[in-house]
């Protein structure tokens, strides 16, 4: 795989540029991926996505992000961005008009496919294959509720999909945001050194992965299996095979009966 060149209408960033000034302080680059992220706290962005190769990718400009705060759309003097839920209860609920406002401005000037999602506890549970969707995408924009979540109108209106996290309630879904942004980025060509990492991993094959050992041969009178130490490309490759099937068995029955079922219909 080749590393799209630097010059080739990406940034020439200067090293020195910290994580968040990448966000605001670069233009568009053309047909790289982008992430719009609306949010009331777009302090906690790019968080853990600044680290390692999502953010060394992110200086590169492999791919880019953007935060939308909410609370310039907010209503009056105090930009009132929530209320008291219809019909009563507890909390309060982002509003329908803010939202609307906000969403209509990240969305002007989005090109081809480009979802809209609001990271939601009620939404499809994130998985492999949706990342390896999103990443073929030319970018998204994601919308992290807060407090009760969000005016329910907003989400019929402009189609939005809900995406969650795991079966759990968070207090907003900025950490949504980002687990669903790195799982999406290191897809992107070019972003992992390299690439065959992504296709032995779990799940890419619809298996999870087998065990990965390294130095030393021996710890704690633990000895990594002869197998690995053999040097035998072949007997190394039927070891891990087996060692992910038994792996994927006894811990995920759902995942080995989609992998049999793929396999006897011939996929
Ligand atoms: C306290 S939660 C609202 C929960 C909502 N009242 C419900 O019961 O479904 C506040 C925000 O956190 C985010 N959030 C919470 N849990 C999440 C999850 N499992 N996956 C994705 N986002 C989540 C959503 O954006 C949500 O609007």
């Amino acid at each position: 795989m080749t590393q799209p060149s630097k010059s080739h209408g990406r940034l020439s960033i200067g090293a020195t540029l910290k994580p968040r000034a990448l966000m605001t302080d670069t233009p568009d680059l053309a047909g790289v991926w982008k992430a719009k992220i609306l949010t009331l706290f777009p302090g906690a962005f790019p968080g853990v996505l600044g680290e390692s190769l999502t953010g060394k990718a992110l200086q590169q400009g492999l791919w880019q992000l953007e935060t939308i705060d909410l609370r310039p759309f907010g209503i009056g003097k105090h930009k009132n961005v929530d209320d008291t839920p219809a019909g009563g209860g507890a909390g309060m609920v982002l509003r329908a008009d803010v939202l609307g406002e906000a969403i209509e401005q990240a969305m002007a000037g989005t090109r081809g496919n480009w979802p809209l999602i609001y990271l939601s506890p009620r939404g499809r549970r994130m998985d492999q294959t949706m990342m390896q969707n999103f990443a073929r995408c030319d970018g998204m924009t994601l919308l992290c509720g807060r407090f009760e979540g969000v005016d329910e109108r907003v989400l019929e209106h402009y189609g939005i999909q809900e995406v969650s996290l795991g079966d759990f309630v968070m207090t907003g879904g900025e950490l949504a945001a980002q687990a669903l942004i790195d799982a999406t980025v290191r897809l992107i060509p070019g972003v992992l050194g390299n690439q065959a990492s992504t296709e032995e991993e779990s799940f890419s094959s619809g298996l999870l992965e087998h065990p990965q050992y390294t130095r030393p041969a021996d710890w704690k009178g633990r000895p990594i299996p002869d197998v690995l130490m053999s040097g035998h490309h072949g007997k190394i490759a039927e070891w891990r095979r087996q060692m992910s099937e038994d792996i994927t068995k006894a811990r995920r029955p759902d995942l080995w009966d989609a992998y049999q079922n793929r396999h006897r219909d011939g996929d």
